[in-house]
């Protein structure tokens, strides 16, 4: 996701904002200096950034909630909506209504969504709690695949795993029966995302990993520099930033921050809260993600005070009767007063070829296709790309021989033929045309072992 895109999100939640939006837009396109936003959402675009908040789906019939949630926030992230319990609750049968409900409250509003979150040890459901070894790890990208294909398109980044570190000293691996599946069940799990939504930006997320001295810190630092060294698509990590007494806001956020974003990806500070609200704490926060120019934006974990998951530390910027609290005018001041920063501040991940100019003719410069293959045991995934040749191509075929043993049980952006020996796939309605030397990438899932696959590819 590039900055303009959370700016453009934000023009379209001020046109939409009804009384506030003539002052605001105003504010956007004033001489410079520019004048000050009036919102967190606003000020925040004026940055270069988006300011977000969770949303509970249940509280979208309280208008005293819905009333900040509309005008103060340009980014929204389901609490609860999107987790693997809610969305999966029996096992392949998938249950989006709730999610839904929160997307198209805010991007019909002209707010963009993070996903939050495709797999993650906590609040899975029961089915899967009691899953290990090969068939839990099939079932963990069985449902990554679903969702993110669910949600193709409408998600601007996703938690594709969430806290998979451990606490303490050791700086490795929590625990979990996703952990037991192999160590590479994070990277397969982003490899699933990636061919399910190739246009969402895709997010490592953690708590306490804002100390930049802690071993969970440098332990995240050191799987997200692999992954970049080694073509893991990751392209961001988000910092949950819930401060409190235990694990109190250091001066060294910023090192932290800066740190990562030399990896060559995008931070985002993703569910920030802060015991006791206090307003030096929350404008630092602020300076610090204004310090770095890939840190893209902010969320909070919730509105008003009563919202938050730790009501009882008032951690949010609203009381709990909906008014602004000092930290508010904290934060909108920092927001004021920051930096935009320089371009280019990404590189974004590849475009899905969503609209080539024109249709082509027939490509008479054919394609070709390739594969790479996440093996583990009994299982892999297959992400395949097509590439047009030196001609842009209308449609494609590609031929894949299965090994023995190997059988597909599901796919995504292709159409298939066979699930043993040999297959072949066809593009679906919106990955067909490539443009001349563009690519296209789809994927399936299988069961047994894929050895060395060599597809064959033929252009119409
Ligand atoms: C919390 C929600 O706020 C609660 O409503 C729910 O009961 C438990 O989960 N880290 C995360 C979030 O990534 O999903 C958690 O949200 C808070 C900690």
């Amino acid at each position: 996701m590039t900055r303009t895109k959370w700016k453009a999100a934000s023009r379209a939640a001020l046109a939409l904002a009804g009384a506030g939006a003539l002052a605001a837009g105003m504010a956007l396109f004033a001489t410079a200096p520019a004048a000050a936003g009036t919102t967190l959402g606003a000020s925040a675009a004026e940055k270069g950034r988006y300011f977000g908040t969770a949303v509970a789906g249940f509280k979208l019939s309280d208008s005293a909630y819905t009333t900040i949630l509309n005008r103060e926030f340009n980014m929204v992230t389901a609490e609860n909506e999107m987790k693997m319990n809610a969305t999966e609750p029996q096992q392949g049968q998938f249950s989006y209504g709730a999610a839904d409900q929160i997307v198209n409250h805010a991007r019909s509003r002209g707010m963009s969504v993070r996903g939050h979150t495709l797999a993650w040890h906590s609040q899975q459901p029961g089915w899967m709690e009691s899953m290990s070894g090969s068939a839990l790890r099939s079932a963990m990208l069985n449902h990554v695949t679903q969702v993110a294909t669910h949600f193709r398109g409408q998600v601007v980044a996703w938690d594709v795993v969430n806290e998979a570190f451990a606490d303490g000293s050791s700086g490795g691996r929590r625990d979990s029966n996703l952990q037991r599946t192999g160590n590479d069940w994070i990277e397969a799990a982003f490899r699933a995302a990636r061919a399910a939504d190739p246009g969402a930006k895709l997010c490592y997320n953690d708590y306490n990993t804002d100390n930049w001295t802690h071993a969970k810190t440098q332990g995240v630092y050191n799987m997200v520099r692999d992954f970049k060294s080694r073509g893991v698509p990751i392209d961001c990590v988000g910092f949950q930033s819930h401060f409190n007494n235990d694990s109190p806001y250091v001066s060294n956020y910023r090192t932290t921050l800066s740190s990562f974003a030399a990896l060559g990806v995008d931070v985002q500070i993703t569910e920030l809260d802060i015991q006791g609200a206090s307003a030096a704490t929350y404008r630092s926060v602020v300076e610090d993600c204004l310090a770095v120019p890939r840190c893209n934006g902010i969320t909070v974990w919730g509105i008003r005070d009563s919202d938050s998951w730790r009501a009882s530390q008032t951690p949010l910027l609203f009381n709990s009767n909906g008014s602004k609290k000092p930290a508010y005018d904290a934060v909108l001041a920092a927001l004021n007063n920051g930096t935009t920063p320089t371009d280019p501040p990404t590189d974004p991940p590849t475009d899905p070829p969503t609209d080539p100019p024109t249709t082509p003719p027939p490509g008479q410069g054919g394609c070709t296709a390739t594969v790479s293959v996440n093996q583990w045991t009994g299982g892999f995934v297959a992400t395949v790309k097509v590439t047009a040749g030196s001609s842009a191509i209308n449609g494609w075929t590609v031929g894949i021989a299965l090994p023995s043993g190997a059988t597909v049980t599901n796919a995504w952006n292709a159409n298939r033929s066979g699930s043993t020996g040999s297959t072949n796939w066809t593009n679906v309605a919106y990955n067909g045309q490539v443009g001349a030397g563009q690519f296209t990438e789809w994927g399936f899932q299988a069961n047994g072992t894929a050895g060395t696959l060599t597809p064959t590819c033929s252009a119409s």
